[in-house]
């Protein structure tokens, strides 16, 4: 890669976004796909992985697989050629109070928030200027009651993200850590009606503010090993 860093850089690029039918996902697929990416959205779910597809563009692949079925993954990479970039925001979360909580169901948050993520990237195929880039959250060094399985998977998360950066150089590994953000997730855990969040921007983010920052870290190729707070301020609350 030469010339000056920036999205430019996506055209004709393979983008895989797993976890790209909905939310922050979809609005990374969509903005990836206007730079002029080659976009592969995948999810669990076939026909929401296919509308996503239609929604960006005629071009976009859809694959619907498991990412925590590691034979499905391993085949879904072992079929493809590598790619350019690959992000995981992919999560199915759960939450409530540890002595609340069935512990089958924190073990399903914990595996789709962090053990998800692994197994992308043990079989992800990247080019050797590729990036893979995490999602973890707030809650992982702003940890709130009621949230453990994914305040610890998204600690978790923000260590391998270190770790694979080590292990996959040249391939760079970074990680966009939000706060709230107006998806189907946050409306399914807190109502659509929920209060403002106490930020000094006094709002949700919305995933296209995610989403940017997720390609920033994809287009700067001297970005590896890094976590990046997008959260509207939080880091000056009390
Ligand atoms: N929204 C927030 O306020 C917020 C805040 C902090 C961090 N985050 C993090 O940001 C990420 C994205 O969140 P979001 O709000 O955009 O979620 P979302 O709208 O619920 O989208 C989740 C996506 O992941 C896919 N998915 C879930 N489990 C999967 C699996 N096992 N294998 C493959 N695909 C799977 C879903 O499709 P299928 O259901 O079809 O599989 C969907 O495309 C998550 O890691 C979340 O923890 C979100």
């Amino acid at each position: 890669m030469s010339g000056t860093p920036g999205f430019a850089a996506f055209a004709s690029q393979r983008f895989l976004v797993v976890g790209g039918s909905s939310g922050i996902g979809l609005a990374t697929a969509r903005l990836a796909a206007t730079h002029g990416a080659k976009v592969s959205v995948a999810g669990r779910n076939p026909d929401r992985a296919a509308e996503a597809a239609a929604s960006i563009g005629a071009d976009t692949e859809y694959a619907a697989f498991d990412m925590i079925d590691e034979a499905a993954v391993e085949v879904f990479f072992a079929e493809r050629s590598p790619f350019d970039h690959i992000v995981v925001t992919a999560a199915a979360i759960r939450s409530a109070p540890v002595r609340e909580l069935p512990l089958d169901t924190a073990r399903a948050t914990f595996a789709s928030k962090f053990w998800g993520p692994y197994i992308v990237a043990r079989f992800a195929r990247l080019t050797d200027a590729g990036s893979l880039t995490l999602v973890s959250g707030a809650a992982a060094r702003r940890p709130r009651a009621g949230r453990a399985p994914v305040a610890a998977a998204s600690a978790a998360i923000e260590a391998l993200t270190r770790v694979l950066a080590a292990e996959f150089a040249p391939v760079r590994v970074n990680c966009v850590a939000p706060g709230l953000v107006d998806t189907p997730m946050l409306r399914a855990a807190r109502g659509a009606n929920a209060p403002a969040p106490q930020v000094p921007m006094a709002r949700a983010a919305r995933p296209e503010e995610i989403a940017f920052q997720i390609l920033a870290c994809a287009a700067n190729p001297y970005m590896t090993g890094s976590i990046v707070d997008v959260d509207g301020g939080l880091a000056t609350t009390g």
